[in-house]
């Protein structure tokens, strides 16, 4: 792999009081491009603009696929990375999908591992705080028919993060709007599936709610996830995710909470969840909790949940009583090094490895 650094680094513009997630980049990003049936030219060099044909398949069918993961540091200034072969894997299944090339996995950790070490400077110390690592495959050949790309780019760009959402959300069972349907790309990180959840966001937002929570595309009566999250919902004493199918990303923050809330004797359930189930819980108070998980977005609870017009809020519980903030601490605390790793999760960076 070659590496072209940067002749002045920009982290001195960087500001780590006040960080928000996506306004900087670090100083180097990471490529390697698929030609002629073979992956060549890895290189890490200064982030920066890329010039491609205004006819690339990417700007025109959408052949793009990316990943969100997250490297963190402990208190002696340490880097972990958080459970990263799932991010390579999630990749490759939706490159498959896609139509596109398989990434190897030699380019995907070595491109990984060493522009995270070379840019650590840009990984925020505090708790909670993070490098939002994303990596992602577009199609580049310069053709206009409708056909898989022959050329591909594979990218890792990297951005100081802090929480994604400030504050509990307002959720809105969407009823008219879907972003996947069985037999579609609904469990990929595909470009497309975020661009098709623009509008009905938008138009959620103008009714006052922070997000969508997506339901099945041919009843809307089936909970699938919000936003960019999965959803659980402590429901009769019990903490509940909908199965992943097709329709859902199966997300590697979900996983990891599924396994803490068990390993911590909760009773955890993945199984179809209904609208109606949703609702009956909130009228009787059956439903405790509701939160959202993603990597952007850790964990964040849910304040009110509307359905066909009526809010709903859920229990205003004390922070110490909540099992969101609960097991948001127990996952946050194996992200930053500070308590044993019974899953094996973390993944330490070494010094100029
Ligand atoms: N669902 C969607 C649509 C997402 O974009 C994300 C974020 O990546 C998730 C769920 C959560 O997945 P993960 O925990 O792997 O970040
Ligand atoms: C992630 O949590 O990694 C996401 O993909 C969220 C992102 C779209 C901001």
């Amino acid at each position: 792999m070659k590496i072209e650094k940067t002749l002045q680094s920009r982290i001195v513009e960087m500001d780590f009081d006040h960080i928000v997630f996506g306004n900087q980049y670090s100083d180097h990003m990471f490529c390697s491009e698929f030609k002629n049936g073979e992956w060549k030219n890895s290189i890490i060099k200064p982030f920066g603009n890329i010039m491609f044909s205004p006819i690339s398949l990417v700007f025109h069918y959408g052949q793009a696929v990316f990943e969100g993961m997250k490297a963190y540091k402990d208190k002696n200034e340490e880097v972990f990375l958080f459970r990263p072969k799932e991010n390579f894997k999630r990749i490759n299944r939706s490159a498959n999908r896609l139509e596109m090339p398989i990434i190897p996995e030699d380019i995907f950790m070595n491109g990984l591992k060493k522009l995270i070490d070379i840019d650590r400077d840009w990984i925020p110390k505090n708790y909670g705080q993070s490098l939002y690592i994303r990596p992602f495959l577009i199609a580049t050949n310069g053709v206009l028919s409708a056909k898989p790309s022959q050329d591909y780019m594979f990218m890792i760009v990297s951005t100081p993060a802090d929480a994604y959402y400030k504050h509990p959300l307002k959720i809105k069972i969407e009823e008219k709007y879907s972003r996947s349907a069985s037999g579609g790309v609904g469990f990929t990180k595909a470009a497309g599936n975020y661009a098709s959840s623009f509008y009905p966001t938008r138009l959620a937002n103008e009714e006052g709610f922070d997000q969508i929570l997506w339901t099945d595309s041919s009843t809307h009566t089936m909970i699938e996830e919000s936003g960019t999250m999965n959803v659980f919902f402590y429901l009769k004493n019990k903490l509940i995710t909908p199965k992943a199918n097709d329709n859902i990303l199966s997300g590697i923050t979900c996983k990891s909470i599924l396994s803490l809330a068990e390993k911590e004797g909760f009773f955890v359930e993945e199984r179809n969840l209904s609208v109606a189930e949703i609702i009956e819980g909130l009228k009787t108070g059956n439903l405790k909790e509701a939160f959202g998980c993603g990597t952007a977005a850790v964990i964040n609870d849910f304040q009110t949940i509307s359905y066909k017009g009526n809010d709903f809020c859920l229990p205003n519980l004390a922070e110490e009583k909540r099992i969101s903030f609960y097991l948001k601490k127990k996952l946050l605390d194996i992200q930053h090094n500070l308590s044993d790793d019974p899953f094996g999760w973390r993944v330490k960076l070494k010094k100029n490895f």
